[in-house]
């Protein structure tokens, strides 16, 4: 499967099947974050993979109670490890770093026949609590990782018409 096939029929997904995640799928699908680029090359991040039930269980509840979350085999917390660093642009490092990893990861893992979906609404206190994750620490985002048990949905996307302009801004 080439890039763009992967980004343009990616979709969120939202229903998983029991059928459990091959360690080498997993390691793959974390390589890609591994080898993503970050600013001055900082790989200011850290993935929490989680397996058990409980735990799982406790992440979907600080998302909301997403309960589609915890029914994934494995979820994958996204954290920035060094939350101070601000770009000479205005942006924190960390949030773009980890966004750009998390990407390569989704689309890693839509390669490979697993779905994702980021999850950007949960409690940061409690999913800390929960993974016993360190106060300097911040928490970007989660996904549950497994095979779909949905059919994928129709992309809804505005034109190009609208989101680019050339030369100035317009
Ligand atoms: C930053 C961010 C936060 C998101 N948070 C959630 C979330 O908490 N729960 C959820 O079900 N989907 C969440 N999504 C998924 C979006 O709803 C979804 O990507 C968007 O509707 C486009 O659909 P698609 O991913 O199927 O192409 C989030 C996506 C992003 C990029």
């Amino acid at each position: 499967m080439d890039v763009f096939t992967a980004i343009a029929q990616r979709s969120s997904v939202r229903a998983y099947k029991a059928t459990d995640v091959e360690e080498d799928k997993l390691k793959k699908v974390l390589e890609a974050a591994r080898l993503a680029p970050s600013a001055s090359n900082r790989q200011d991040w850290k993935f929490v993979v989680v397996r058990d039930k409980e735990t799982k269980k406790k992440l979907a509840r600080a998302a909301f109670g997403q309960s589609f979350i915890g029914e994934a085999p494995i979820v994958i917390t996204a954290c920035g490890t060094e939350a101070k660093t601000v770009m000479a642009c205005g942006q924190p490092a960390y949030t773009v770093d980890v966004s750009i990893a998390f990407t390569h990861m989704i689309l890693q893992a839509y390669e490979l026949g697993l779905g994702t979906c980021w999850i950007g609404a949960f409690e940061e206190g409690e999913v800390k609590k929960v993974l016993n994750i360190p106060k300097e620490v911040r928490v970007v985002a989660m996904t549950p990782l497994g095979y779909p048990d949905q059919r994928p949905s129709q992309k809804s996307r505005s034109s190009l018409n609208q989101i680019v302009c050339y030369e100035k801004y317009e």
